[in-house]
């Protein structure tokens, strides 16, 4: 089951196409990565979702719902804006209690919730928490009503390592319980934590897949070969015209990136016979998300 689909939803502000025709499933379960850069449009879809703006055009269904007929939905979201705000003055279970009646949730949960964000022996007030603390208690928050859907945008933006590490372990350890929707700009996170990725760029979904697919459609694309005279191999492969780019690494490697794999196979064990060269090592090389990131955008 799908708890978010979207269809050809658009916002655009006058002539800015914040988010551009975007078609996008979130199955039920995962951890949904939605990788950008600044001002790719994360917020506007976000802000979309919970129906905090209108779509210009377009629509969705979030858990089962039509979000531009209905609010109902939005009782079983849990929210963590990119820039959370909150009182300074309170310690966290007080800052809790306070949601916790608002939304009349049960006060157990409170220590359920502390517990989950490991703030629950934390008597200081809000105003002396590292930014780390804060977006957990702000994950707390989101939690209270226990949401089966989890939407944070840039949870981990503003933290150091330390602090990041915290949330993507917290991100984890809901896994498979909540339905998590989250946005980065940063790769790394993606790559850490979420079953399936979108990557958007200027409003555009340029992609949507999950990171094992990823892997697999872009691997065998790389291959680290080590010879005895690299650089004689390196004159001779330029030749084919199934080399997409060469580069030599290392004392003895060289990194040959192809574009079909059919041909390079049988070929180059060829040349290395015919070259007369020594062959150490032949390998097809894992892309990194980093790299499959880059060559999606540009
Ligand atoms: N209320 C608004 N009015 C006009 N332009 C906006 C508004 N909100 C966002 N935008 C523009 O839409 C684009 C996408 O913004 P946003 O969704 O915040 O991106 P992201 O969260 O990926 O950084 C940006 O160019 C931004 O300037
Ligand atoms: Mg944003």
């Amino acid at each position: 089951m799908n708890v978010i689909e979207t269809y050809n939803l658009s916002k655009y502000f006058k002539e800015k196409k914040a988010v551009d025709n975007l078609n996008l499933q979130v199955e039920e379960g995962i951890v949904f990565g939605y990788l950008g850069p600044n001002g790719a449009g994360k917020t506007t879809t976000i802000r979309l979702l919970l129906n905090l703006v209108r779509p210009t055009r377009g629509s969705a269904i979030v858990l089962g719902e039509d979000i531009t007929k209905s609010k109902n939905y939005l009782r079983k979201i849990g929210f963590l804006p990119d820039v959370p705000n909150f009182y300074n003055y309170f310690t966290p279970r007080e800052y809790l209690e306070f949601f916790a009646d608002i939304l009349n949730v049960d006060k157990k949960r409170i220590d359920e919730v502390l517990e989950i964000v490991d703030l629950k022996r934390e008597k200081r007030r809000i105003g002396t928490f590292s930014r780390g603390m804060k977006q957990r208690l702000g994950i707390a928050q989101a939690l209270i009503h226990n949401p089966s859907l989890l939407i944070l945008d840039e949870p981990t933006s503003a933290l150091d390592p330390q602090g990041r590490k915290e949330i993507l372990d917290l991100i984890l350890s809901l896994k498979g319980e909540k339905t998590i929707f989250f946005s980065t700009h940063i790769l790394a996170d993606v790559e850490r934590v979420c079953d399936r990725v979108g990557i958007l760029k200027e409003g555009k979904l340029l992609l949507n897949d999950t990171i094992d697919n990823l892997k697999k459609k872009y691997s065998r694309r790389t291959l680290y070969i080590e010879v005895d005279n690299p650089q004689k191999l390196f004159i001779k492969l330029k030749e084919f015209p199934w080399v997409e780019s060469l580069s030599l690494s290392n004392k003895n490697g060289i990194l040959v990136k192809i574009k079909d794999m059919s041909l390079p196979q049988r070929e180059i064990p060829r040349i290395i016979f015919q070259e007369d060269l020594f062959l150490f090592k032949f390998e097809f090389l894992e892309p990194s998300l980093e790299d499959i990131f880059l060559e999606v955008v540009s």
